[in-house]
């Protein structure tokens, strides 16, 4: 195990606690061991994340993985935070070396209430936003009309396809419902 980031994140854990006027809050609980968490992250108009923080029930594992997560998303786009929050493994597990497996799920559990965090933050944008054509990703900023575009122009079938050609759903996922919608639209199947 990586002794620096033990000490750092175990033994002196990081942004306890939670944050006044959030611009996001989100919890998430274990089903395997009953460890519950709550992060919550403040986030500027150009949807960097300026302060993250979280509040634990669990054990020193999951302590130590939202410690360094919180971390870790400090001045990361929202985006950039999701896709880090989206693979648990390369971003918390193998950073610290020797993590045990059967603690894995400490490390998905601080991952999933970062990602939940994000995608309440994109759902509070969606609602809010004011501009001429409706926003369907808020991670990456993509449109209804650039989606449509897309899949007309590439005969576009599934989300992944629409991933692949402008980004849209590649970060915390919340615009995936949305997607299915115009492909079900635009492909004439609803
Ligand atoms: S809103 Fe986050 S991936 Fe689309």
């Amino acid at each position: 195990m990586n002794p620096a980031l033990i000490s750092e994140h175990f033994f002196n854990a990081k942004n306890v606690g939670n944050i006044a006027d959030a611009e996001a809050v989100a919890r998430a609980g274990s089903v395997i061991c009953g460890a519950t968490l709550r992060f919550s992250l403040s986030v500027d108009e150009s949807q960097r994340i300026t302060d993250a923080r979280f509040k634990s029930a669990g054990c020193s594992y999951l302590i130590a993985a939202s410690s360094f997560l919180t971390e870790q998303v400090k001045g990361k786009t929202t985006a950039e935070a999701a896709v880090l929050g989206q693979s648990p493994n390369k971003s918390v597990v193998e950073q610290f070396d020797g993590w045990p497996p059967d603690r894995d799920h400490c490390a998905a559990l601080a991952c999933e209430a970062l990602v939940s965090a994000v995608k309440q933050y994109s759902d509070s944008v969606r609602e809010e936003w004011m501009g001429d054509e409706a926003l369907i990703c808020t991670c990456f900023g993509v449109s209804e009309r650039t989606i449509e575009n897309e899949i007309k122009a590439g005969g576009l079938r599934t989300i992944s396809d629409v991933t692949k050609a402008c980004n849209a759903g590649a970060g915390c996922r919340s615009c995936y419902s949305l997607i299915e919608d115009i492909l079900g639209t635009v492909n004439g199947e609803s």
